[in-house]
């Protein structure tokens, strides 16, 4: 933990990078208040995570050795001229939650993000993207080699029509047209062979009905829905409160606690999810 100028001084980020290359482990800071009163990255990372790291590293769980999982974490930006662009407010805190919660038990895991200022989880392999058509040609390319997909990337479900070249004037009243991103989880559960999907819904009303809505259309095993009217819930926070809907008819509701302690749920539901899979065939 440090100032955000010592942190991202290029001198730091090189030995960083040296160490990983020899195989150290980092526990990377979080973004936040520090000591000296101002507010950005370099705070020590919270307890929990630091005291996960380290007890996976004493005793790597295995459990998903051989499992290929990709998650898709943050927003999507659409180009609007050079200067701006539609996005959301999601963080990515989600997805790399799920991402790190997954390599903690042995999985092979690919992270496609779009434009969150969050580090990869040390053992993860990151591929950024920064549109909704991108993030759908990296995910499709990637999905005949997994096993697992969770898609929690808030991706934009529209795009301006046509980028401009030249910055937009001001002058009067705008009217922008939009047109609609690809679903790349609906293109997911068309072609799915043996993978398991798992979709969120982050709604503001009707949860159970608008999360039910695109678990069977979408193909999915699992939806995790959040209601963002609820305290501690939904984007730019560190808690969540959830409830997984299943495709066999099941809900389970979790309590609030840490993004990582419900990645780590998740993680474990898609664990019995592959297991009865396995029994079956
Ligand atoms: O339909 P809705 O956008 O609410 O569905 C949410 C789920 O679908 C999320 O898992 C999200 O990542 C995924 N999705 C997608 N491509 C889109 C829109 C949503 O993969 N264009």
């Amino acid at each position: 933990a440090m100032n955000t100028n010592m942190f991202e001084n290029f001198a730091v980020q090189e030995n960083i990078e040296r160490l990983v290359l020899r195989g150290y482990s980092i526990v990377q800071p979080v973004e936040g208040e520090l000591a000296c009163g101002g507010c950005g990255g370099g705070r020590l990372a919270p307890l929990d995570v630091i005291f996960a790291e380290a007890k996976s590293l004493l005793s790597p769980q295995t459990e998903l050795k051989g499992i290929r999982l990709l998650v898709t974490a943050g927003p999507t930006r659409e180009a609007i001229d050079p200067v701006r662009y539609l996005t959301n407010y999601s963080s990515g805190k989600m997805g790399y939650a799920v991402a790190q919660a997954a390599v903690e038990q042995g999985a092979g895991v690919t992270l496609v993000s779009g434009p969150v200022t969050l580090p990869a989880p040390a053992g993860v392999k990151i591929v950024q993207v920064t549109t909704a058509q991108e993030m759908y040609a990296a995910v499709l390319s990637l999905y005949p080699q997994m096993d697992v997909v969770v898609k929690a990337a808030a991706v934009a479900d529209y795009r301006p029509a046509r980028v401009q070249e030249t910055k937009i004037k001001k002058d009067g009243e705008m009217i922008l047209s939009l047109v609609r991103t690809p679903d790349i989880l609906a293109e997911l559960g068309k072609y799915k062979q043996n993978q398991v999907l798992v979709g969120f819904a982050s709604e503001t009303d009707n949860l159970r009905e608008n999360a039910l809505a695109k678990l069977f259309p979408k193909n999915l095993e699992m939806i995790v829905a959040n209601d963002l009217t609820e305290d501690g819930a939904g984007f730019n926070t560190d808690t969540n409160v959830v409830k997984l809907y299943f495709k066999d008819g099941q809900e389970k509701q979790l309590a609030r606690m840490s993004k990582l302690a419900v990645a780590r749920e998740i993680i474990s539901e898609i664990k019995r999810i592959m297991n009865i899979a396995k029994e079956i065939s």
